[in-house]
């Protein structure tokens, strides 16, 4: 079956993930960029991060148009900004209507809470099949962990 690993990531650490999920399953791996980036570093991201993920921003992606026709599976991966989705994502579902796909969503935090954030990518898509959820904490930290592993296990486990 086709997949496709669409993702976004600030610092990398979902980046990680999604490569490892795309080469699991042989998927074709699409990030989400967004036309004006935050700085990555230091406080000034979690302020305009913050502030973009709080007020529901949808900032302009550079060369995004994906074919969702070709795909039964699709991946979605996001980092937790303010408890939920990265605001590249508020214009993903402003812009594109996904139904009838095998869904799993898969999410890198700081620690917090990733509820919220399953929940709110849910709500966006109704009329799908959600086969798995998973996160990981700051990934790119902890080096020693076998991700790789972590994500057979989880796909192994998918009803599709
Ligand atoms: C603007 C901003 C807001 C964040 N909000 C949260 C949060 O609410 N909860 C949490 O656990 N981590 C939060 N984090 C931490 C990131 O989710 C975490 O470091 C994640 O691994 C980063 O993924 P990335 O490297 O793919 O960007 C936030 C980070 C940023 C930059």
């Amino acid at each position: 079956m086709n997949s496709a690993v669409i993702y976004y990531s600030l610092e990398g650490n979902t980046k990680l993930i999604a490569e490892l999920i795309s080469k699991e399953i042989n998927g074709d791996l699409i990030e989400l960029k967004c036309k004006k980036e935050l700085p990555s570093k230091g406080f000034k991201k979690y302020f305009w991060g913050g502030k973009s993920a709080i007020f529901r921003e949808t900032p302009e992606l550079i060369n995004f148009n994906i074919d969702f026709s070709k795909y039964e599976n699709i991946f979605l991966g996001t980092p937790v900004w303010a408890g939920t989705y990265a605001p590249a994502f508020n214009t993903f579902f402003r812009d594109n209507s996904i139904s009838n796909k095998n869904i799993g969503i898969f999410v890198c935090s700081g620690g917090g809470k990733v509820e919220k954030c399953f929940n709110n990518f849910k709500k966006n898509m109704p009329d799908n099949n959600f086969i798995g959820e998973i996160s990981f904490v700051d990934p790119k930290e902890n080096t020693n962990r076998d991700y790789k592993q972590d994500i057979k296990q989880w796909i192994s486990t998918m009803k599709f």
